[in-house]
């Protein structure tokens, strides 16, 4: 059984993409395996006329940021303990990306609820990586929900972020068939692969129209 199957507008080869030209900015609080596919694709691949301007963290400890001084991209930690309010932690994540000339902001597994004002910040060219086929299993337990709803077919969703959590305009999504033998870690880890195929062609297919789903 294949480990995924991508919306047909995703799989390699199916649709020619342009190379889209932008600078991104990238927001992470863990591991940063989406964030390294991207960067990967920035360097010759389906993005490689994109420039990653930087990653902000907020988790002073994350692996993401190994992998920024590795692979020699621009970091900065912004702590949101370190602030009063979401308003406040926001306000310095969107002054530090317009520093950095950022105009797509990629949430490439950023655990924070944004503000109004951020989306306003970069309205329509915000985009999420979620771990589920939404709308099902949105939040910060996806995988696991859905082992615990007992469905047999999970996945990821790319999409527009908008004021609502985990739901905005869909641009990609794959399909994980969930095992019987599956326990969190190993349906993760299927559904990171499925991520990190469709991530940066999703970007790419966005940035190309515009900040509008992909028809
Ligand atoms: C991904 O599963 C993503 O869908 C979710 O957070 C996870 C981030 O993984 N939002 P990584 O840090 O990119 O490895």
């Amino acid at each position: 059984m294949d480990d995924f199957l991508a919306s047909p507008d995703f799989e390699f080869g199916q649709r020619s993409l342009s190379r889209p030209s932008a600078t991104l900015g990238i927001l992470a609080s863990g591991s940063g395996s989406n964030f390294e596919t991207i960067v990967d694709a920035a360097d010759g691949g389906i993005l490689d006329d994109c420039r990653i301007a930087g990653l902000v963290c907020n988790e002073p400890d994350a692996a993401c940021l190994q992998r920024a001084r590795r692979l020699d991209v621009p970091h900065r930690v912004i702590d949101h303990r370190d602030f009063p309010d979401r308003t406040d932690f926001d306000t310095e994540v969107v002054d530090q990306l317009t520093s950095w000339s950022v105009d797509w902001v990629i949430m490439a597994g950023w655990m924070r609820i944004v503000t109004p004002a951020f989306i306003e910040a970069f309205h329509r060219r915000i985009l999420n990586i979620h771990p589920s086929l939404l709308p099902s299993f949105p939040g910060a337990h996806a995988v696991a929900d859905a082992l615990e709803a007992g469905v047999r077919m999970t996945g990821c969703t790319v999409h527009i972020v908008t004021e609502d959590v985990d739901d905005g305009p869909i641009v990609a999504q794959a399909a994980v068939p969930v095992r019987s033998d599956d326990d969190v870690d190993s349906l993760q880890q299927r559904i990171h692969r499925a991520e990190h195929a469709i991530f940066p062609r999703a970007i790419a297919a966005t940035i190309e129209a515009g900040g509008t789903p992909v028809e």
